[in-house]
């Protein structure tokens, strides 16, 4: 699997710091997009200065190629191609090809990936004995981290980070085994026997398949599950520098091996501020309907700064308009509710919360809208999926996104072991007494 990696940045002048009698002229670079960013490369060298910036808001970690989003247009491309056109020509196979090799694939390219994906989806027979060990009640993200960085433990012949070949096995590995880990994960969660993959049906099916077939009864994939499974993943596959894969980027600069640094990824995503809000935002509307349905009561509440209640669902770092994705998602919702004839008082519940938010003044000012995770749980409900499994999902959608950038990092010129600087701020030198004067 080769890559293209452009990382190429033109020259866009210089700024001039000064600080007491120093002076120093700084870079500017430009990406293709015509974004800008101080190359603060030599500030230290020069001057002793580091720089601060809690949640990196205003810092780039790296130069990529793999995803370019917009916030304040609202605009999110991978390689290039806008999610829309994405979403609505592609799969989820096909996106995944895209961004792990930058280009979209030929037909006998789709053939051959499928088939390299179809032929790695078991796990060894041997690690479906850890699933005995972990608590019936187990959250789901948490046995996905551990099976998946216990990938490294039996695949000890592939984990050597600059051998193209161990990489592009593992690769496989990973897009076809997480499914099967997931979906294990969920039987083990009621008690069910795990279903084995099935190499005829595609991804999606073969996933929802693993999910909700038995060995007592066969399960026949509803093919509007597939088509809104297959978009969920797509929408989900990339988001540039987000949380988790910056913890993938992280990890993978110290050389560990691809498994260890998508485990890394997954327990990232887990929170409820990222990945986990979908499961957390499905818990609020549930909170909210129970409650009578009084979402000016919740919305007031997020708006109070002595909550730490918020909106589950809404707000993005880099979003200040709408998520272009939360957009094809909910008319992914529209589409799914109306087929199947489900009235879900969630989805009620979530169109007037948006609503109500979208004209409050605290929103309005912050540019808080509603994200990627604030429709798609009232899409997974309606497949049946469970609450706990939401991230889970996410997780399957953001590997090849996790993965693109694995091997962007890896193939960098120069590329370095990710290490931050601080501003010290504890107790200065002191002299420790021994603890018989204390
Ligand atoms: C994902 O980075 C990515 O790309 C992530 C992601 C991806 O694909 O990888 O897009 C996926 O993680 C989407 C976000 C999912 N998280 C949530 O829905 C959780 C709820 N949202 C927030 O907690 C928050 O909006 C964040 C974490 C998403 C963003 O946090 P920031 O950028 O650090 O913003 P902030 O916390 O500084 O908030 C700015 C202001 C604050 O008010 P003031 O201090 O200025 O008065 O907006 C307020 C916040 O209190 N605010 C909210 C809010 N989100 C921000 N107030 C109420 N409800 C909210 N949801």
């Amino acid at each position: 699997m080769s890559s293209s990696v452009n990382l190429e940045t033109q020259d866009a002048g210089t700024v001039r710091l000064t600080y007491g009698d120093q002076e120093i002229e700084l870079p500017v670079v430009e990406g293709s997009e015509g974004e800008r960013g101080i190359d603060i490369s030599a500030l230290r060298g020069s001057t002793g200065l580091v720089t601060l910036d809690e949640g990196f808001v205003n810092t780039g970690s790296t130069r990529s190629a793999v995803t370019f989003l917009d916030g304040e247009k609202g605009i999110l491309r991978y390689r290039g191609y806008p999610i829309e056109d994405l979403a609505a020509h592609c799969d989820f196979v096909e996106v995944a090809y895209l961004l792990i090799h930058g280009e979209l694939p030929s037909p006998a390219e789709a053939a051959n990936f499928r088939s390299g994906i179809r032929h790695h989806t078991m796990i060894h027979e041997d690690m479906r004995s850890f699933y005995n060990g972990f608590p019936r009640d187990a959250h789901p993200m948490a046995i996905l981290s551990s099976v998946v960085g216990a990938l490294s433990t039996f695949y000890q012949d592939s984990m050597q980070v600059d051998d193209p070949d161990q990489v592009e096995i593992s690769i496989y590995r990973l897009l076809a085994k997480l499914p099967t880990i997931a979906a294990y994960a969920y039987k083990k969660s009621i008690g069910q026997p795990f279903m084995y993959p099935n190499n005829d049906l595609d991804y999606c099916e073969n996933f929802l398949h693993m999910m909700f077939a038995t060995p007592a009864h066969d399960h026949l994939v509803d093919p509007d599950f597939a088509e809104a499974l297959n978009l969920l993943l797509i929408v989900h596959a990339d988001h540039e520098q987000n949380c988790s894969t910056s913890t993938v980027r992280m990890v993978g600069s110290s050389n560990a091996n691809l498994f260890a640094s998508i485990s890394a990824g997954i327990g990232a995503l887990w929170g409820p501020l990222h990945g986990g809000a979908n499961e957390a935002c499905v818990n609020m509307l549930e909170q909210i309907a129970a409650d009578g349905g009084n979402v000016k009561k919740y919305v007031d509440m997020a708006k109070d700064k002595n909550s730490s209640f918020r909106l589950m669902g809404f707000g993005h770092r880099v979003y200040k308009n709408f998520d272009p994705r939360a957009q094809i998602i909910r008319a992914c919702c529209d589409k799914l509710l109306a087929k199947l004839n489900i009235d879900d008082p969630l989805f009620h519940v979530a169109q007037e919360l948006q609503d109500v938010a979208l004209e409050d003044e605290y929103f309005v000012e912050r540019k808080l809208y509603p994200n990627v995770d604030f429709y798609s749980g009232v899409i997974y409900r309606a497949m049946g999926i469970p609450v706990q499994m939401f991230t889970v999902l996410f997780s399957l959608g953001r590997l090849p996104g996790w993965i693109a950038h694995w091997k962007e990092l890896h193939a960098t010129p120069g590329k370095r072991i990710y290490r931050p600087r601080q501003i010290y701020t504890g107790q200065n030198e002191r002299t420790v007494v021994p603890i018989e004067n204390r």
